[in-house]
């Protein structure tokens, strides 16, 4: 295995700052979300002294909890789901910032009380009349939330306030056009910070700095060069506690409208002027623009979706999607999709993107592969019927890393050849973990950089891409017809034929 030497120099897309004293208001506090990953970041940008000593937290939700109670919860959090509390001193100085605030969502009057909490918290804590409203809540929530903040004048100052919406945002174009003049009539696109939070991974990161940062790359990143993309983005957990919320999406809202598109965007993307997040964004929309499915005319043939049926996972059973807790017997929804995406532009004319996601299957690997075409002319064929395409293939994750896969000659008299691989990993080059996502965004977010997030136009054209295929699969037929895959295998027969179709095969991971 030959190591790709590290450029020395490292290229960082913003420079190291410390927010402003400010308070984060975290909507749905007694939430998973908030305890499983917000609190613990928070608390790991403590610890890297990456935070005001202001800073901050205010946990709302409807639960009669004390301050006390809140510390507790997150104390535990931060113990159960991250490196834990480490320095005593360091957590009794970070817990006086944690408040709780019970209230109602739906009341104005909550809102009302809040604002004379949070402008007591300023007086107290220094704060500055700082905030950032963070919605960990149901989507349900997310109108009445922002109408009512809205109204209660706390998004009233776009330089002080912000507002961060995790997904999903909407549930089809529509409802997120809605969703987005909701948000637009109460503040400023400037002060949204739309979550995606696969966009705070290193690895996605690394995908501009990979592009832009390195000359020899560019010119070969094209319709004359690439064959075809490849993006898998591949889980083994099945649907576990959250089939309420998974019944009404299904693998094509919940990863490829946000998650997917997002990588597809930022391998497709043309170079951006600036690092500005304007800049990248308008970039991303361009190829989202012009990003269409294969074959709209016959779905079949550029979307294919699956349910998982019972099957074996690390040699133990499961269940099939419709057996597990809370999902109904008779259930429609896709655990798997697979889709063949074609982009009109200069670059990319005639180069298919194949994308597959799916939970219960083999293994836990997301990653994309350039392919690239073959050698004009095979002079060795005398010694090799056939050599593989050298492929490009970058991890996001696990065993986070980039890889280039090219013929070699073997070593010995004869002229063999064999197919070897360039490797670079995250974890032997640069010896540490690749931060949390939610540490970068949030940190992020409190910087006012919106770079990680996305756009209103980017949702929305996110969803138009979708649409030709959820307008089909959100019919009420007969949810029989969904194909199906055993768990623990990696899809059904009808994804094989998407792309085989095409005289291409998915590539064993
Ligand atoms: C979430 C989805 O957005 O992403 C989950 O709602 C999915 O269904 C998760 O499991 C995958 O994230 P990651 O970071 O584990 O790849």
């Amino acid at each position: 295995m030959v190591t790709l030497l590290e450029n020395p120099f490292r290229v960082g897309l913003r420079q190291e700052r410390t927010p402003e004293p400010l308070i984060l208001i975290i909507f749905g506090a007694s939430g998973d979300l908030t305890q499983r990953k917000l609190v613990p970041a928070i608390y790991q940008m403590k610890r890297e002294r990456q935070l005001p000593p202001e800073l901050t937290v205010v946990g709302f939700a409807r639960r009669e909890w004390s301050h006390e109670h809140f510390r507790e919860q997150m104390r535990h959090g931060i113990t159960e789901f991250s490196d834990g509390i480490g320095n005593e001193d360091l957590w009794n100085d970070f817990a006086q910032g944690l408040f709780y605030f019970s209230g109602d969502m739906d009341n104005p009057e909550s809102y009302q009380k809040l604002k004379a909490f949070l402008e007591e918290l300023d007086t107290k804590r220094g704060t500055r009349g700082n905030r950032v409203f963070y919605l960990a809540v149901s989507p349900k929530f997310f109108p009445p939330g922002i109408k009512q903040l809205g109204a209660a004048g706390m998004l009233d100052d776009p330089i002080k306030t912000r507002i961060v919406i995790e997904k999903p945002f909407g549930k089809d174009l529509g409802s997120a056009q809605i969703l987005n003049r909701v948000v637009q009539n109460v503040c400023q696109e400037e002060q949204v910070y739309r979550i995606d939070h696969y966009l705070g991974k290193e690895t996605v990161q690394n995908l501009l700095v990979f592009r832009f940062a390195n000359a020899i790359f560019e010119p070969i990143w094209n319709r004359q060069f690439v064959d075809h993309v490849q993006i898998t983005v591949a889980e083994t957990v099945g649907v576990e506690d959250r089939a309420g919320y998974y019944e009404t999406s299904g693998a094509l809202r919940d990863m490829v409208q946000n998650h997917i598109l997002q990588l597809l965007c930022l391998t497709a993307m043309e170079p951006p002027n600036s690092l500005s997040a304007d800049s990248i964004r308008n970039e991303k929309v361009k190829v989202l623009q012009a990003t269409h499915l294969a074959d709209i005319n016959n779905l079949e043939k550029s979307a294919i979706r699956g349910q998982y049926k019972k099957g074996w996972m690390k040699g133990k059973p499961v269940p099939g999607y419709r057996e597990e807790p809370g999902v109904n017997p008779e259930s429609g929804t896709p655990t798997f999709v697979a889709m063949k995406l074609m982009i009109d532009n200069w670059r990319w004319q005639g180069v298919p993107f194949y994308l597959r996601t799916g939970k219960r299957l083999p293994k836990k690997v997301s990653e994309i592969a350039i392919q690239f075409r073959d050698v004009p002319l095979l002079i060795f064929q005398s010694v090799a019927h056939q050599t593989t395409p050298n492929v490009l293939s970058l991890r996001i994750q696990p065993n986070e890393g980039i890889s280039l896969r090219f013929e070699a000659k073997m070593p010995g008299a004869d002229l063999r050849t064999r197919t070897v691989e360039m490797d670079f990993g995250y974890g032997s080059s640069f010896g540490m973990a690749t931060a949390e996502a939610y540490h970068r965004l949030l940190l992020d977010c409190m910087l006012g950089d919106q770079t990680l997030f996305t756009r209103a136009d980017e949702v929305e054209e996110a969803w138009r891409v979708v649409t030709p295929a959820l307008s089909v699969w959100d019919s009420p037929a007969d949810p029989t017809k969904i194909p199906q895959y055993e768990a623990g295998t990696w899809n059904p027969p009808e994804a094989e034929d998407l792309i085989n179709q095409d005289g291409r095969r998915w590539r064993r991971l």
